[in-house]
């Protein structure tokens, strides 16, 4: 079937679509059907169906006969090391895990945390909780204590599975006394801690929290699957939202089996026993949905690659994996790529892999440059995809789908809207705008299987967010349009998150770290372009009356705090000191204004300004680093 054919099945029949979709899910108990609407605007889907997520990933390959068939491969430069994990494999380990959780008192809805760098393990960690029905809520590994003493917090957790580091290229991260700290900080206590010991690091357990990691597993009875509603929380994500406070996605079981395996064939063209690779992190929507979880409900074989796009130990990293391990479709960010792409200009490294097997390469996460996209084109060959999605939908809204039809690629466009999306440009009183017009990008309600239903432990939050502005749609957060072809364009986000290298960070969140500062009386950060990372926080500090240090030990003390309560992937190393903020005459901090004189772009003087003289100030300080040309 082509794109056109299947959208129109799906828009013709939703219900028939994604009833027939599920039928690629192994069910304890079917569906009676696929959407819960009783409780509009808030949806739900195959809720009366009896499911296993671990089930689905692991045991019915083994089942079905792939026992013997690579399930994982670790590819890790940075230690050295690499291992193949099968199906048959897999399932020991994941059942045994999941028993000694089982055996320690977790259960269905208890929430797991889970702090983990790049391993195997966290694979396991993660199928261990879906196999006893348990929540898990996995924080990236570049987060600081207190970040993810606000996850523990809001998530409650029975208990935390966490390694003993992580490795970055210039230094081992010790998670260990990161998670001390957050446990103290954190309100909620949890019963206690598995702590796997990694060779490059033997972290001191606290005794009567802790468990090691094999310790706890000796002698238990492996687990069961456990069957789950198809409405049951398959695990919270928090992401950056506006302010501080990260929002708790929350994932359903059967609508995530059902789309995530959907998209493994429509979207990235691979059929079971092929080879996937996701480059990305677990920490991260991708690599929930692209490194664990779709690759093995599909019976695919995935990659954990630990390691970077270059430095570890060279930009010929990514060439290496895919061409020592045959993978078929790749995935990653678009700033991986700039930085092989910095280093390697030429793909002289590139040249020296057979890359036969790979047949298309699939970004997202940030804007798709169209530099990066030639340059990889040039390159390979093969399709370079964009495809645009968030953490709140944990699949492609937009995407070229290639595995039922390669539509033609138009440069800055993740292509079109998949089936369950129906896409619509805005203006700001919620009335659709014609084709080539920019807008605020919203999806008609309902949003398809495997999206957010709602957010944990918030849902006035969720309908605030999402569902208020525009009464009927899912407000996405991003600004664009789409074309007389139908084909999308993301330009902006229309909040305050930012995107840096890949990576959703709130300057809310960083506002809040700055804000906390003792001579800061006023701030505000902005997401500037940055051609490695996409955009790069730069802060703006007014200082209180009387403050006379040296404004350089001021902004190192503010860097240090966001570094240290956010943590160090938050990037944030910029900032300058001004006398006043722009603002409008009710308040509101001018943000969009500053980036736009930091980028060096035009800009149409706001009516609202109170003193358009402060934007010069801003200017000349933004010239101080460099910005602002
Ligand atoms: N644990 C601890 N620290 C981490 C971390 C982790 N898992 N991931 C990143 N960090 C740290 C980095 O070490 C760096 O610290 P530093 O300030 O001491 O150098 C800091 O966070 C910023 O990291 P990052 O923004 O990733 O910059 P980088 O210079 O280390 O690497 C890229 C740049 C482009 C190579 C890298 O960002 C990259 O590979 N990005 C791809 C992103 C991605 O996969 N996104 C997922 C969506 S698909
Ligand atoms: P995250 O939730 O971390 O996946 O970030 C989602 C946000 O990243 C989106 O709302 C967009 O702002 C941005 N994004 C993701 N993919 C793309 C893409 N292909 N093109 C442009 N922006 C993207």
């Amino acid at each position: 079937m082509t794109y056109a054919d299947t959208y129109a099945a799906w828009k013709n029949d939703p219900e028939g679509f994604w009833m027939q979709a599920a039928d690629a899910i192994d069910w304890d108990q079917k569906p009676s059907k696929a959407l819960f609407d009783d409780n509009a605007p808030l949806y739900e889907w195959y809720n009366d169906g009896m499911v296993n997520t671990c089930y689905n990933a692991v045991d019915r390959h083994v089942e079905n006969g792939r026992g013997d068939q690579a399930a994982i491969i670790y590819d890790s430069p940075v230690t050295d090391t690499k291992q193949t994990i099968t199906y048959a494999e897999l399932q020991t380990r994941v059942a045994s895990l999941a028993g000694a959780l089982a055996a320690k008192g977790v259960g269905k809805g208890d929430r797991v945390l889970i702090y983990m760098p790049m391993v195997p393990e966290a694979l396991d960690a993660m199928l261990a909780c879906a196999r006893i029905g348990a929540v898990h809520s996995v924080v990236f590994g570049g987060f600081a204590s207190h970040e993810l003493a606000v996850r523990i917090d809001d998530a409650q957790p029975k208990c935390i599975i966490a390694a003993s580091c992580g490795i970055e290229p210039n230094r081992v991260v010790h998670y260990k006394p990161l998670l001390d700290g957050a446990l103290a900080e954190a309100k909620h206590s949890v019963d206690f801690c598995v702590i796997f010991q990694r060779d490059q690091e033997i972290a001191q357990l606290t005794e009567g929290r802790d468990v090691d990691w094999h310790a706890f597993q000796k002698g238990v009875a492996p687990a069961p699957c456990l069957a789950v509603e198809g409405n049951h929380p398959a695990y919270i994500l928090y992401t950056s939202g506006t302010t501080g406070a990260p929002k708790g996605v929350v994932r359903p079981t059967g609508g995530h089996l059902v789309a995530l395996n959907w998209t493994m064939k429509n979207i990235y063209n691979v059929d079971p026993g092929d080879v996937f690779w996701a480059a990305s992190d677990v920490g991260w929507v991708v690599g929930h949905s692209y490194i664990c979880y779709a690759p093995l409900i599909h019976g695919n074989t995935t990659i954990v690659f630990e390691g970077k796009p270059v430095g570890t130990p060279d930009a010929g990293t990514f060439w290496r994996v895919m061409s020592e391990h045959k993978v078929k479709s790749f995935f990653t960010a678009p700033t991986a790529f700039r930085a092989v792409k910095q280093q390697d200009p030429q793909g002289e490294l590139a040249k020296q892999y057979d890359l036969s097997h790979l047949q298309a390469i699939y970004l997202a996460g940030e804007r798709a440059d169209p530099d990066t996209i030639e340059w990889l084109q040039d390159m390979t060959k093969l399709p370079i995809i964009d495809h645009w999605w968030q953490t709140e939908t944990g699949y492609a809204i937009a995407a070229n789908p290639v595995g039922l039809e390669l539509l033609p690629v138009k440069l800055g466009s993740p292509t079109v809207p998949m089936p369950g999306y129906d896409v619509q440009i805005l203006d700001d009183g919620g009335h659709p705008v014609p084709a080539g017009t920019l807008g605020a990008i919203a999806v008609k309600l309902p949003l398809p299987p495997g999206t957010l239903p709602t957010l944990w432990n918030a849902e006035e939050r969720y309908l605030n967010s999402y569902l208020n502005a525009f009464p009927g749609y899912y407000e996405t957060g991003d600004a664009g349009m789409i074309d007389e072809d139908g084909y999308l364009y993301i330009m902006a986000r229309t909040d305050d998150v930012i995107n840096v290298a890949g990576h959703r960070l709130s300057t809310g969140a960083m506002e809040e770290v700055l804000a906390g500062h003792k001579d800061v009386a006023e701030c505000a950060v902005i997401g500037v372009s940055d051609a490695l990372k996409g955009q790069m926080p730069l802060g703006f500090l007014c200082l209180n009356a009387g403050v006379t240090r040296d404004h350089s030990e001021i902004i190192k003390e503010v860097v240090t705090r966001v570094r240290d309560q956010i943590g160090p992937v938050a990037a944030f190393k910029l900032a300058v000191v001004v006398d006043r903020l722009p603002k409008t005459r009710s308040g509101k901090i001018l943000r969009g204004v500053m980036v736009k004189i930091a980028d060096g772009q035009d800009f149409k003087m706001p009516a609202t300004i109170d003193d358009p003289a402060i934007l010069d100030e801003v200017k000349t300080a933004l010239q101080t680093l460099g910005y602002a040309k």
